[in-house]
């Protein structure tokens, strides 16, 4: 059997463990085992891929030197050096900007494959001559869609990255017109890769112009599609980068013609697509409104509504009545990563729980700051799954419940997402906690969350605050306890 034949199957074995590893990282139990098929996939892949290029370069028919090969062996280990290195270091804070910064690769990737694709021009050898025409059309149609996907998630990437790391302010750019900029770009783009396609030369300086204006044109959009969405809607334009750096992938593997990197291309824009539709559905926003909104802006009015006072609690006081209750829910957010207080968190269940308490958790689909964030640090303490509940799960509970421990969450606990309409995040569903007995807040102060939005919940009668780090807070309740 030839070594394309055996790639081919490798690639089909890789693409179906790709899939087999998106459905196990659909659930807490199968995740571990999900990653594992991810990793073997991309082994196989890689393998398959580096004997593909020894195979090529050992034809003496094609008279080539081992340069493809020493590149690609340089580009791997550089790549998997840093790699390697920056999962080690990275905080689970700093996963989202990391994610960010790998989508950007994506897009950058797709740009250069493009531009490689119309340096090198069609490869017109086999083909019969009657096909040459419509054939070299596709393929420059193929150019110019991916060099525009990959620019669009390059620069979004890039603002994203800079957004979640606080390097650049999180609230929406508004630039005058911006709905009409962005519908603009794109349809400039569409008359741009008309003319580039129909011309009947290619490979001239006009096209290459035309490829360098399609090229800037991306790069731009990108940048003010994502400068222009802020604060609460974050979450969906990070899960729509995702899909984006699958939609580039694939465009270069119709350019490489590499089935796998189409397959997979199509694998992470679809799942990163149907992330985007889930997102949208837990702010109840839809996908139009989070392009074209200005969601999260700084709180406006409401600002200057007086709150009242807040109540301030002590770990003693919380833990004698955390002792006291039948029933605890515990709602984390971003602040409990911060801290990474989710051990002694972990650890405060067990012993509430040996005591007879009931505790669970309540999850937002949003809290945090990447999908999935709070379940990955409440597994990581080993919390047991079955007392994770989603928002959906545990809403209708709160009447019922002694105390709700918020444990570094705010936009995701605010009740003027539900009671305030002139607020920026009304409509958005939210934990409702305020339903429950106490509400015990742990946060440092009372400044405002992701959002930029004050939180009436604060200063609710039921409510009190245990100011200071949440690990060190968690730690003198447990210290109280004991
Ligand atoms: P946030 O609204 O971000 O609030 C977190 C709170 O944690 C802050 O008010 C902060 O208050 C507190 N905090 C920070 N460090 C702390 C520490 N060491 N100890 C104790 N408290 C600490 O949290 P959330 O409720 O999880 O909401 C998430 C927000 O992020 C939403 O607006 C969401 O749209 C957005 N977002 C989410 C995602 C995804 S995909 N999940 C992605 C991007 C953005 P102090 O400063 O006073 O301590």
């Amino acid at each position: 059997m030839s070594i394309t034949a055996i790639s081919v199957a490798a690639y089909i074995v890789a693409s179906l463990l790709f899939i087999l590893s998106l459905a196990g990282l659909s659930k807490h139990e199968t995740s571990k085992s999900g990653l594992t098929y991810g990793i073997v996939g991309m082994g196989i892949a890689l393998v398959a891929t580096i004997a593909l290029v020894i195979d090529k370069v050992l034809k003496p028919e094609l008279d080539l030197t081992w340069l493809p090969v020493a590149l690609l062996a340089g580009a791997l280990i550089v790549g998997a050096v840093i790699g390697f290195w920056r999962a080690r270091i990275v905080e689970m804070t700093g996963m989202p900007e990391l994610i960010a910064l790998l989508h950007s690769f994506v897009g950058l990737a797709a740009v250069l494959i493009g531009w490689n694709g119309a340096l090198e021009g069609f490869h017109a050898d086999g083909v019969n001559p009657a096909d040459v025409r419509a054939l070299t059309n596709i393929h420059e149609a193929e150019i110019a869609i991916g060099i525009f996907i990959g620019a669009v998630t390059l620069t979004g990437s890039i603002v994203a990255n800079r957004k979640l790391s606080g390097k650049m302010k999180s609230a929406p750019l508004m630039l005058p017109g911006k709905n009409y900029i962005n519908v603009g770009s794109i349809v400039v783009f569409i008359v741009l890769t008309a003319v580039y396609v129909s011309r009947d030369t290619h490979g001239d300086n006009t096209s290459m112009i035309l490829l360098g204006v399609i090229t800037a044109l991306a790069l731009f959009l990108g940048w003010h599609l994502v400068a222009s969405i802020g604060g609460g809607d974050m979450p969906v334009v990070i899960s729509m980068l995702n899909s984006y750096s699958g939609w580039a992938a694939a465009a270069s593997g119709f350019l490489l013609s590499n089935d796998l990197l189409i397959v997979t291309g199509a694998l992470v824009g679809s799942s990163g697509a149907y992330l985007s539709y889930i997102m949208c559905k837990a702010m109840n926003r839809s996908f139009i409104s989070v392009i074209a909104g200005g969601f999260g802006i700084e709180a406006g009015p409401a600002e200057d509504k007086d709150y009242g006072e807040h109540r301030e609690v002590n770990a003693e006081a919380v833990a004698e009545l955390l002792t006291g209750a039948k029933s605890v829910v515990i709602t984390p957010g971003y602040g409990m990563a911060v801290a990474q207080a989710q051990y002694g968190v972990a650890e405060l269940t067990s012993e509430l729980r040996k005591k007879g308490v009931e505790v669970r958790f309540g999850i937002h689909p949003v809290a945090g700051r990447l999908p999935g964030h709070m379940n990955v640090l409440l597994a990581e303490a080993k919390v047991p799954y079955d007392i994770v509940l989603e928002m959906d799960e545990i809403n209708d509970d709160f009447p019922e419940t002694d105390v709700v421990l918020v444990i570094g969450a705010n936009d995701t606990v605010n009740p003027a997402a539900s009671e305030d309409p002139s607020s920026p995040i009304a409509g958005m569903p939210v934990l409702t906690v305020w339903e429950a007995e106490n509400v015990i807040v742990f946060k440092r102060s009372m400044a405002a969350g992701y959002a930029g939005v004050q939180n009436p919940l604060f200063f609710r009668d039921n409510s009190a605050m245990l100011f200071g780090d949440a690990k060190d807070r968690v730690q003198d309740i447990l210290a109280a306890m004991h």
